[in-house]
């Protein structure tokens, strides 16, 4: 009796183990092949690019041109000229959800993004068609020294965004963000473009290697003093996605073994 009571646990046993394997197994496939977004994802060909271009172009054409006119030249009271803001500034205005403006205000506020990653580099590679400028370039943005960018940080960005980088007010009702939910192609168009009140830090000012070096600093404070989420590399969303999604899988797994064993 007692025996045969192990043999069906043991079976039982055996089986989870074997579905726990494939799925990590299938977790493991899954962040290998999962897409990591570089803004130039998909734009391999001379091709690619003219494609990319125009759909930019339709795409500013229904969202942008009511403030920054037909050619990108600005609109008087509405918004700036866009020609030679390169591609840096289009990316971290739209990826952070500044642009497209709802409505005139003192500063463009950090909202849900209105454009995906595509579209987004759509947009940049059509104001970088025009009139050239900025663009952030591609690969691994942290790959930097973090001690020399922490004092690349205190000395250069903390008399804005704290000590800690939890931003913090300017003069006349603005301010500076919080960088706690910054990406690293942000801060390094950030850097690159100094949006409104944020002085720009050209080349000459902060080499790239200083931008990485400050990168690799902001991100490693963000992780070490997040109270959420779990620190499972330094990988982003969806790994984390991924493991919680797993554990929840095992958990419901366990709790139906459970209840099989009760009947
Ligand atoms: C309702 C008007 C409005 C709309 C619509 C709008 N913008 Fe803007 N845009 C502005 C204003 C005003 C500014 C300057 C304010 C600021 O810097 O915070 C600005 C600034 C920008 C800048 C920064 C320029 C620089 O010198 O760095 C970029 C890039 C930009 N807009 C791109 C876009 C794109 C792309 C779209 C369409 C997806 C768009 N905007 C839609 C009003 C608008
Ligand atoms: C003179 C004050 C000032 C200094 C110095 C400054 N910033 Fe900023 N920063 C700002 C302001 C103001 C904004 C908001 C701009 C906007 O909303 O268009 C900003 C925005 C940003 C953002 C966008 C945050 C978001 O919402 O995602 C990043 C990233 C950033 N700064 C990084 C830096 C880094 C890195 C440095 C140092 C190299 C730095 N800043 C230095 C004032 C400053």
């Amino acid at each position: 009796m007692k025996s045969s009571v192990f043999a069906k646990m043991g079976e039982r046993f055996r089986r989870a183990v074997v579905l726990l394997l494939a799925l990590g197994a299938l977790g493991g496939l899954y962040a290998a092949f999962s897409p990591t977004s570089t803004a130039k994802d998909g734009v391999n060909t001379a091709a690619d690019e003219a494609t990319y271009v125009r759909e930019g172009q339709k795409l500013y054409s229904e969202g942008c041109i009511s403030c920054h006119g037909r050619n990108a030249e600005g609109v008087t009271d509405r918004g700036p000229s866009l020609i030679g803001v390169g591609a840096a500034a289009v990316e971290f205005q739209v990826s952070t959800g500044r642009m497209p403006m709802a409505r005139q205000e003192a500063q463009a506020q950090r909202k849900p993004p209105v454009y995906d990653s595509d579209e987004t580099t759509q947009l940049a590679m059509y104001i970088q068609s025009l009139g050239g400028g900025p663009e952030i370039p591609n690969g691994d943005l942290r790959e930097g020294d973090m001690s020399a960018g922490g004092v690349l940080f205190r000395t250069n960005c903390a008399a804005c965004h704290a000590f800690s980088s939890n931003g913090g007010a300017l003069s006349s009702g603005k301010f500076a963000p919080t960088l706690k939910e910054t990406t690293d192609r942000q801060l390094y168009a950030a850097m690159l473009t100094g949006p409104q009140n944020m002085p720009v830090f050209g080349d000459n000012q902060l080499t790239p290697q200083e931008k990485k070096d400050i990168i690799a600093y902001v991100q490693s404070m963000k992780e070490s003093k997040d109270p959420g989420g779990l620190g499972i590399g330094r990988t982003g969303p969806v790994p984390e996605g991924l493991v919680a999604f797993l554990v929840g899988i095992v958990a419901c797994m366990f709790a139906a073994l459970w209840i099989a064993g009760k009947s």
